[in-house]
């Protein structure tokens, strides 16, 4: 290049840098739209808080209780539907897709190249996080559903022993019967019970079966006769449960096991959160296992901040809240509180309770082994009106408006198929 025109474009820089205007005034805050109103959950979320203000960012709260998320998104889809966007909102996987798919999103990309993420993301959060190559959402955990959550002293006194089989479980909850415990604490939400009948249907069939009816929604899965006797061993765990747990909310469930008021929860491991947020310890207090046949799997739902497309003087709140999601600081901190484990694969297990560890551990184990799989129940199985249609059809059976497990079969596969 001659002279000249070195001397021409350095002028045509000078000029247009003359014209951009002042830099776009940011809002130094964040809009966070999220259900996590339990006291575990909340402990988890004010290590977030505290990060972003360290850095400046306020933080306005924009919480909708209901276990599960099922209010959230509904009073997301109003805000998003009248031109409010969050800066973010807690979703689960499908429903991220949903709103990407719509053109709600924005794009972390370049931030997510600069931060590594591709490298320290597994790739089924990836799945769900980038979308057309873009990715429009931060993960910040991975939960797992199949796990047991017992109280140790009754457990102990009742003689218990870590239930290996499905029916050791039913004779485990007898003894607790017998000493006049309530054996199993279930919030009787359509969310919660399908969430354990993720786990009873993985210890039913196995993971090539859970695979093939609540990932792949395989028909002759959905309606076989294994999926009948998965419907058999949640109707027998019906018996187990007490009279007013229509409608408790699971970390009301989880309390009665903290307390000693019933021997064990199955439950996602953010009720691990509630017994660190009571002071509780693994091994001392209560025993996290796998639901019995279920070890090996892992049946996952992951939280994610899903990124919207904000104005741009929103933009740097939004940037800085994506990285302080996937520090590996706050990838510690935050799920050492919460009861899930990191999305990252770098961070040690170092600051984790034994459950914790046992999660690390097993998540690493089944994402190496294929036996990794998304929860139906929890927005990791199929789309949002197939994981309702299963919701409705399992709590229908629990609260004996479906009477059989043949007919719970029949209604499970129409309501899925209408639904697809
Ligand atoms: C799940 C979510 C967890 C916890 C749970 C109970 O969907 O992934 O973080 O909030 O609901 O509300």
């Amino acid at each position: 290049m001659t002279l000249r025109m070195k001397l021409l474009a350095s002028a045509v820089v000078v000029a247009a840098a003359a014209f951009a205007g002042p830099a776009q005034a940011q809002v130094k805050e964040v809009q966070m739209l999220h259900w996590w109103t339990s006291g575990g959950e909340a402990a988890a979320l004010n290590v977030l808080k505290q990060d972003l203000a360290k850095e400046g960012y306020a933080w306005k709260d924009v919480p909708v209780a209901g276990g599960g998320g099922d209010a959230a998104m509904t009073a997301l889809k109003a805000m998003v539907a009248a031109g409010n966007y969050p800066t973010a909102s807690q979703m689960l996987g499908y429903t991220v897709l949903d709103y990407a798919a719509a053109g709600k999103m924005g794009d972390l990309t370049e931030t997510a190249k600069a931060e590594g993420w591709d490298k320290a993301v597994p790739v089924a959060l990836q799945k769900f996080s980038v979308y057309d190559g873009k990715w429009v959402a931060a993960p910040v955990n991975v939960h797992s559903v199949n796990w047991l959550w017992i109280n140790k002293a009754i457990f102990d006194k009742i003689g218990g022993t870590e239930p290996k089989t499905f029916d050791d479980l039913i004779a485990l909850l007898d003894k607790a019967k017998a000493a006049g415990v309530i054996p199993l604490a279930l919030g009787g939400q359509n969310w919660q019970e399908a969430t354990m009948f993720d786990s009873v249907v993985l210890s039913t069939g196995g993971p090539e079966f859970y695979k093939k009816a609540f990932n792949d929604l395989d028909e002759d899965a959905l309606k076989s006769d294994t999926m009948k006797k998965a419907f058999d061993n949640l109707g027998k765990l019906k018996a187990y449960v007490d009279p007013n747990f229509s409608g408790r909310d699971w970390n009301l469930a989880t309390a009665m096991v903290i307390k000693g008021d019933a021997l064990v929860q199955v439950m996602g491991d953010w009720a691990k959160g509630e017994f660190k947020a009571a002071s509780k310890t693994p091994g001392n207090d209560f025993l996290c296992f796998r639901f019995p046949g279920t070890d090996g799997s892992v049946i996952y739902n992951s939280d994610m901040f899903g990124m919207f497309d904000v104005p741009a003087d929103r933009k740097d709140a939004q940037v800085a809240l994506a990285k302080a999601t996937l520090s590996k600081s706050f990838q510690s901190a935050f799920n050492v509180v919460k009861g899930s484990v990191p999305a990252r694969t770098d961070v040690p297990d170092t600051d984790f309770d034994a459950c914790g560890k046992k999660g690390i551990a097993d998540l690493k184990k089944a994402n190496e082994g294929g036996t990794l799989f998304g929860s139906l129940a929890q927005g990791y199985g199929a789309p949002p009106a197939v994981a309702n249609a299963y919701k409705d059809v399992v709590t229908k059976f629990v609260h004996d408006q479906i009477k059989t497990s043949d007919e719970a079969v029949t209604e499970l596969v129409k309501a899925i198929d209408d639904a697809k």
